[in-house]
C-alpha cells in the first residue's frame, strides 16, 4: 500500500485511489497527485520551475515559486500567499516558518492521537513525515494512514516545540490537499435549529470559499463536510474528493483556488479565535482528517463513507448490533412529567411492542422548565419520589428496557451546583454572561469540573438498570475563558473543552461498555464524527415531521450512514411546523434508520394503537436489518425521494418512496435499483411477484402512482394526497 524510492516519492495505494507526493531537493513537501490508483508513481511528471513573472522564489532557489507548488504542509511568508497549514508567531515575533523533510517511518499500528478520537486503524498502514524548522526548534509529524479496504485517507499532524522559546501558533491544520486547475463545484451541508443538513453545491469560486464553526460545537449551521468535485460529477459518475474531521468542536474546511487555479483544501480546528501557545517540549495533536476520492460521483463517494463509518468509526462495541426500539416522553409530556405518567407510558410502549422507555429532560432535582437545575443530577424527590434507579428496575421489571435524557456539559444559574461553583461555568472577567436557553456552559478544561460530572453520571449508571443515556448539548459557547487558565492561554479553551469532554466519554465508554449512548444537540448541532466515534447513534433533528426530516436525512446520507440516526414517530400536527400527516409516512421517514420508535402522548397512542402495534413490531423484527447495511439516494428532487437499502446479507432490499404535494396527471415513475445482483431473483413481498436484479437495475420498480382520481384496478397507487409514501420490501429468493 505504501511505496517509498528512492529519490523519496512517497505513493500511497490501494484498490480506490493513490495518493503520491516527493521530497525535493530543498527539502520541502511537494504533492504530486491525488486520484483513481495508478501503478508507476515514478512516472509522474515533476512539477514545473518557470518565472511566471512578478513571483517570489523560495529563499533564492530559482524559479522555485511556492505560490504554485503543490504542497503536503505549507507555510507562509516564504513565497506561498494563500492560507498555510501552520501558521504562528515565533521567538523572533514574526510568522515566518520552513519546514523541511527529515526523515519518515511506516507502521502498521496507527497513532494514537493524545486523547483525540481517530478512526481504528487494522488493515492499513500509516506513513509518518518528520518535518523540522530548526532555527524554531519546531518539528512537525505529519500521519497518512491508507487502509486496504477504504477509499479513505486519514491525516492528522503533530506540531512538538523542541527549541529553548515558546511558540505561539494560530493554525495548526490537520490536513492540506492541493488539487489540480480544473472546473470544480463544491458541495456542503448548512442548516439551523430543525432544518439541518440543507445540502449546497456550488461552482466555486476563485479566492476562497470555508466552512467553518466559531461556536464551539460543530454546529447545524454547517457540518463538517466538504466535497469537491468535478462539474459534471453527478450522483453515479465524475471525480469528487470530500473531507470531513473526526472532531466536534471549532472546524474549518476551506478551499482556496489560487491565482494559477490550482484548489487547496484545508481541514481543522478553526484559526479564527484560536490560539495556542507551544512552550518548549510541548506537543499539540491536531484532529483527525478523513478525506475521500472517488470517480464514481456522489454514491460512489457516500458509499465509502459508510462503509468506513460503520466499521472504523462507529464504536465497535456496537458494531452490528440491532437497536432497540423506544418511546420517549418529550414529545408525549415535555416537563410535565412524573413517575405515573412514566409508568404509564411504559405500560403503553410495552402494549404497542415498543422495546425501551426513555425518561428525556424534567426528572431531576427542580426541573420544571428550561430554566433551571442543569448540573444537579439527582431525581426530583417530589415527582420521583422513588428516585431513578427503583424507577429503572420497575421499567425493567415490565419487560422494557430503560434510557435517560442528561445534559452533563451544562449548568443552570438557577442550581445547586452553580451556587457551589459559580467558578466552574465557561466565563470571562467583567463581562455578563451570555445565556442560551437559560444556561452556561460548564469548564470542562478543569479536571475537577469533569470529575464531579462523572461521578453524578456514575451514581446514575452504577444501579446497572439504566440501559441508554441520551447525552444532550443545547447550547453554542460564549465567553469562552476559563477561570483557571492565564490570560495567555485564554483562545485554547475551546479546544481544551474538547479534550476535556471526550476524556469524559472515553471514562464512561470504560466503565459502561454496554450503555447504549445516543449523541443530541438540540437535534444536530453536534452531530459528527468525534461524537459518533463514542456513541453508536445520534438525534439528527428535533425535527420529527416527516417531511422536514426527509430532506435532513437525505442531506446527512451524503456523510453519514443511516445506522447512526434515530427516528421516531412525533405527533401530528407537527410541534415543529404544524404539518399533519399520517402515521404510515411518520412511520416510512425513519423507516431505514437504525433507531426507531415514538414520542406520543397515551391520547395520541390510544388513537392509533392497531396501527402503531403493527409498526412498532415489524420495526422490532426487523431492526437488524438497519445495521450495516448499505443505503442509496435513487431519487431525491422537490417533489420526491426514493431510499433503497440493502441488508448487511443482501438478501432484503427496503425501498421507500415519498411523494411530496400531490398533483393531477403525474408521469408514470420508475425508480432503478441499484447494486442488486444481476442474475439473482427477487420477490416483491407486498404481491409476490418475481422480478430479476438486471430488471430492477435496467427497467427499474414501477413506483406507485400519484392520482387525485378514480382508482382502477390493476394500478398500485401511492395514497391519496400529500404526504404519501410506501415502503417496498423485496426478497431475494436463492
Ligand atoms: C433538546 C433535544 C430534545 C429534548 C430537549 C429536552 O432540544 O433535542 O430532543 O431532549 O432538548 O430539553
Amino acid at each position: 500500500m505504501i511505496s517509498i524510492s528512492d529519490d523519496k516519492v512517497f505513493a500511497l495505494t490501494n484498490a480506490e485511489f493513490s495518493y503520491v507526493f516527493r521530497v525535493l531537493d530543498e527539502g520541502l513537501l511537494q504533492h504530486v497527485y491525488y486520484g483513481a490508483p495508478i501503478a508507476h508513481a515514478e512516472e509522474l511528471a515533476s512539477h514545473f520551475r518557470v518565472d511566471r513573472g512578478a513571483t517570489s522564489h523560495f529563499q533564492g532557489v530559482p524559479n522555485l515559486n511556492l505560490n504554485d507548488l503543490p504542497q503536503e504542509y505549507p507555510t507562509f511568508g516564504t513565497s506561498d500567499y494563500r492560507r498555510p497549514a501552520l501558521h504562528g508567531v515565533n521567538a523572533d515575533g514574526n510568522s515566518v516558518f520552513t519546514l523541511k523533510y527529515v526523515r519518515h517511518t511506516v507502521t502498521i499500528d496507527k497513532p494514537d492521537l493524545d486523547g483525540l478520537p481517530s478512526a481504528r486503524g487494522g488493515e492499513s498502514e500509516t506513513l509518518i513525515i518528520y518535518l523540522a524548522d530548526p532555527l524554531h526548534g519546531l518539528e512537525v509529524e505529519l500521519f497518512y494512514t491508507i487502509y486496504q479496504n477504504y477509499g479513505v485517507l486519514a491525516r492528522s499532524s503533530v506540531v512538538r516545540n523542541s527549541g529553548k522559546a515558546p511558540v505561539d501558533l494560530t493554525h495548526i491544520m490537520s490536513s492540506t490537499i492541493d488539487l489540480p486547475p480544473d472546473d470544480y463545484d463544491v458541495l456542503h451541508l448548512h442548516g439551523t435549529w430543525s432544518r439541518e443538513f440543507n445540502a449546497e453545491r456550488t461552482k466555486l469560486p476563485m479566492g476562497r470559499f470555508e466552512i467553518d464553526s466559531a461556536r464551539s460545537t460543530s454546529s447545524a449551521a454547517h457540518n463538517p463536510f466538504l466535497a469537491v468535485m468535478e462539474r459534471g460529477a453527478t450522483e453515479t459518475s465524475g471525480n469528487v474528493f470530500a473531507s470531513t474531521l473526526i472532531y466536534s468542536g471549532n472546524f474549518s474546511l476551506s478551499v482556496e483556488t489560487g491565482e494559477f487555479e490550482d484548489v487547496r483544501v484545508l481541514a481543522g480546528i478553526n484559526p479564527f479565535n484560536f490560539a495556542w501557545h507551544l512552550a518548549p517540549n510541548e506537543a499539540f495533536y491536531t484532529p483527525e482528517a478523513l478525506h475521500v476520492f472517488t470517480p464514481y460521483g456522489l454514491r460512489g463517494m457516500s458509499r465509502i463513507w459508510h462503509r468506513f463509518i460503520q466499521n472504523k468509526v462507529s464504536p465497535e462495541r456496537f458494531r452490528n448490533i440491532a437497536r432497540p426500539t423506544y418511546l420517549n416522553t418529550w414529545e408525549a409530556a415535555y416537563f410535565d412529567i412524573d413517575e405515573a405518567k412514566v409508568l404509564t407510558l411504559a405500560d403503553k410502549a410495552k402494549d404497542v411492542g415498543v422495546q425501551m422507555l426513555v425518561l428525556d429532560d424534567g426528572w431531576f432535582e427542580g426541573r420544571r422548565d428550561d430554566t433551571s437545575s442543569l448540573g444537579d443530577w439527582t431525581a426530583d424527590m417530589a415527582r420521583f419520589p422513588s428516585g431513578i434507579p427503583a424507577l429503572a428496575a420497575r421499567v425493567r421489571a415490565k419487560g422494557l428496557k430503560f434510557g435517560l435524557w442528561i445534559e452533563p456539559e451544562m449548568v443552570s444559574p438557577n442550581s445547586q451546583l452553580f451556587e457551589d461553583h459559580p467558578d466552574w461555568a465557561l466565563q470571562v472577567p467583567e463581562r455578563k454572561p451570555s445565556l442560551g436557553r437559560n444556561q452556561l456552559t460548564l469548564d470542562f478544561t478543569r479536571k475537577e469540573v469533569v470529575d464531579n460530572i462523572y461521578d453524578q453520571i456514575e451514581a446514575l449508571l452504577a444501579c446497572g438498570d439504566i440501559d441508554y443515556v441520551k447525552w444532550d448539548m443545547n447550547r453554542n459557547m460564549t465567553e469562552a475563558g476559563s477561570t483557571a487558565l492565564p490570560k495567555g492561554r485564554q483562545l485554547e479553551v475551546p479546544h481544551r473543552y474538547m479534550l476535556g469532554l471526550y476524556g469524559l466519554l472515553r471514562r464512561l465508554m470504560e466503565a459502561y461498555p454496554d450503555v447504549l449512548f445516543e449523541t443530541c444537540a438540540s437535534g444536530g448541532n453536534r452531530f459528527d464524527l468525534g461524537m459518533l466515534s463514542f456513541m453508536p447513534q445520534g438525534w439528527i433533528s428535533d425535527m420529527s415531521d416527516p417531511i422536514g426530516r426527509l430532506a435532513i436525512i437525505n442531506g446527512a446520507s451524503y456523510l453519514y450512514p443511516l445506522d447512526v440516526m434515530t427516528a421516531y414517530i412525533g405527533p401530528s400536527p407537527s410541534h415543529q411546523n404544524g404539518r399533519i400527516s399520517s402515521i404510515k409516512t411518520r412511520y416510512n421517514a425513519g423507516a431505514l434508520c437504525a433507531a426507531k420508535g415514538i414520542s406520543l402522548n397515551s391520547l395520541d397512542i390510544d388513537t392509533d394503537v392497531d396501527l402503531l402495534r403493527e409498526l412498532m413490531r415489524l420495526a422490532a423484527n426487523t431492526s437488524g436489518d438497519f445495521i450495516g447495511g448499505e443505503f442509496t439516494r435513487l431519487i431525491s428532487d422537490d417533489t420526491q425521494i426514493c431510499w433503497q437499502y440493502i441488508t448487511r446479507d443482501r438478501r432484503t432490499i427496503y425501498v421507500a418512496y415519498f411523494h411530496i404535494l400531490s398533483a393531477p396527471n403525474l408521469p408514470f415513475r420508475r425508480a432503478n435499483l441499484a447494486d442488486l445482483d444481476p442474475v439473482a431473483a427477487y420477490e416483491l413481498q407486498e404481491d409476490g411477484t418475481i422480478y430479476h436484479g438486471d430488471t430492477l437495475m435496467q427497467h427499474g420498480l414501477a413506483l406507485p402512482y400519484v392520482t387525485c382520481g378514480q382508482p382502477q384496478a390493476g394500478v398500485r397507487y401511492m395514497d391519496r394526497g400529500d404526504f404519501a409514501s410506501h415502503l417496498f420490501v423485496l426478497r431475494r429468493k436463492r
